[in-house]
This record gives C-alpha cells, structure tokens and sequence, in this order.
C-alpha cells in the first residue's frame, strides 16, 4: 500500500489507474479505524479494482465547542490496518493542502442538513458535502462507501452527488456492531466503564422500538415518547434528538411504515453518540 499525502500525487496516481481502463472506490474517513472501516473497505474492493481509503481529520465539519483537537489520532496503525484490508492507497492530505490560505467555497445542500443532526450542529453538514466533494475531485474515483451509521450524511452525499451530477456511484454500508450490539464509533473509546453500559440504551432502543412495532404499534408519535422516557430511564444520560422519520426524505413520520427508520442521538457524558434503524422492512 502507498501512503500519498499531496493532492496532485494523488490525483496523478488516480489518472493512470484510470488510463489503464481500472476502476477507483474511495472510503472517506477520519481515521482511527476499527472494525466498521475495515468493512467499508472490504466492500469497496468487490466493488473496485483499487481502494483509496483518504485519512482527515476534516476541522471544517467539528463545531467551536465540538472535539477536534480530542478527536483519536493513530496514523501508523491506521496504515497497517488499511493495508491489511485491501487499500492500495491511504491518502492523508495536510490540512493547508485541503484548505489553503484564502479558501473561500461551502457546498452545502439544504432541506436534508436542517434537521436531525444539523439541528445540533449547525455548520456540521456543510463541512462534510464540502470535504468530500473535494474529495471526489482529488481521488477521481468511481464508487465510494459510506456507513449506515451516518444515515443523514449518506442522503446528504446521495443528494449532492445527484445535483452535482457527480459522477460516483455510492454505495452503502450497513452498521457494524459490537458484540452487544453498540454501533462501532471512533468515539466510543472516549466512554468510561459505566459510560460504555449506559451507551447500550440506543442499540436497545432500536430492538424495543422493533418489538412494539412486530406488535401492531403504528402510532409514530406514541412510539416516540415511549422510547425518549426509555432512554432517560438510564439517568445521566441527554437526549438529543429520538426522531422516527422516513428512511429516504427524512421528514417525520405520523405513521410507522416500512420506510419508517428511528434516529437516535444521545450523549453519555462529554461523547454524543448516534444510531438508526428501520423499524420494519428494509430500504438500503
Ligand atoms: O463519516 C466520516 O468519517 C466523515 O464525515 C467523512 C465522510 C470522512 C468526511 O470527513
């Protein structure tokens, strides 16, 4: 595997692998892999004849109060586990080549930032569809990946790449989990003991709000309410946002349908955790 850290290297590299007829998938992340970033990137090897998995830590996208500087950093093992999943290349730009002095353009796409995660961290969105736009045009690849996980990112990068006509298929990954059914996140490793217990209230969330639903519940609302008093039985725990909204547009839901996904975001002390599902059927 080949480490690039200049933009034109990278797109140089990206031109003669294309020339040579071959196919490119990106999995975009911010490193500190764990076992849900290799699965991004087995996957984009069935799909492509050669992996870029790009490492930054994109500041454009963390919020004045949010944890960039915390934010887990170790670029050595990152490699070697990229390397070990397939990558042919790890692309890890300097932030001044990303954003250089003077950098002045957003991309932002509006309606699907504004809600849910964007409520919270306004800006957050904006960040994301701008560095990986970027992205795109850097790496020149056909295909990316992206996890399940980030539900709103992947509509909001579906959305830009379609009004951008973009030309890069997106592919999505389902969550990976830990054994318990926590949904793996870098920031998972900032828990404590008892943080990392309280942390199980949003994957059983998704199994309780399943169970009403197999038992008739169509009553969004109802459903709801029952899941954020769920959650708060935990104690000290701050929810953000229990929304049940449908799986594609995002908008809430009145009524519980297959497209109907619950969307969960809570903070276990200092670290907001999120997590969705859908709670009938299956749309990706
Ligand atoms: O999902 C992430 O890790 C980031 O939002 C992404 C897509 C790499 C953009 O910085």
């Amino acid at each position: 595997m080949e480490t690039i850290s200049s933009p034109g290297a990278m797109a140089a590299w990206a031109d003669r692998v294309r020339a040579r007829g071959e196919t490119i998938c990106l999995v975009p992340t911010m490193g500190f892999f764990h076992a849900g970033h290799l699965a991004l990137m087995r996957r984009a090897g069935e799909a492509a004849d050669a992996v870029v998995v790009s490492l930054f830590v994109n500041p454009l996208q963390f919020g004045p109060t949010e944890d960039l500087a915390r934010y887990p950093r170790a670029l050595a093992r990152d490699a070697e586990l990229a390397a070990a999943a397939g990558a042919a290349v790890l692309f890890v730009p300097a932030t001044e080549e990303v954003y250089p002095a003077g950098f002045a353009t957003t991309v932002r796409v509006s309606g699907l930032t504004e809600t849910l995660c964007g409520r919270s961290r306004p800006g957050h969105f904006d960040g994301v569809t701008t560095v990986v736009a970027k992205l795109f045009h850097m790496v020149k690849p056909h295909l990316a990946v992206f996890g399940e996980k980030d539900f709103q990112q992947l509509a909001v990068i579906r959305k830009m790449v379609a009004d951008l006509n973009l030309d890069v298929q997106i592919i999505s990954h389902p969550i990976v989990r830990e054994e318990d059914g926590l949904a793996m996140s870098s920031r998972n490793t900032y828990l404590s003991r008892e943080e990392r217990g309280k942390a199980l209230c949003l994957f059983r969330s998704l199994q309780l709000a399943r169970e009403r639903v197999a038992a008739g519940e169509k009553d969004a609302a109802r459903l709801r309410n029952e899941i954020y008093q769920y959650i708060q039985s935990y104690g000290d725990v701050s929810v953000d946002y229990v929304a049940l909204v449908d799986a594609e547009t995002l908008a809430d839901c009145d009524a519980i349908t297959d497209r109907s996904l619950l969307a969960l975001a809570v903070k276990i002390g200092r670290t907001r955790l999120i997590d969705n599902g859908l709670l009938a059927g299956s749309l990706f």
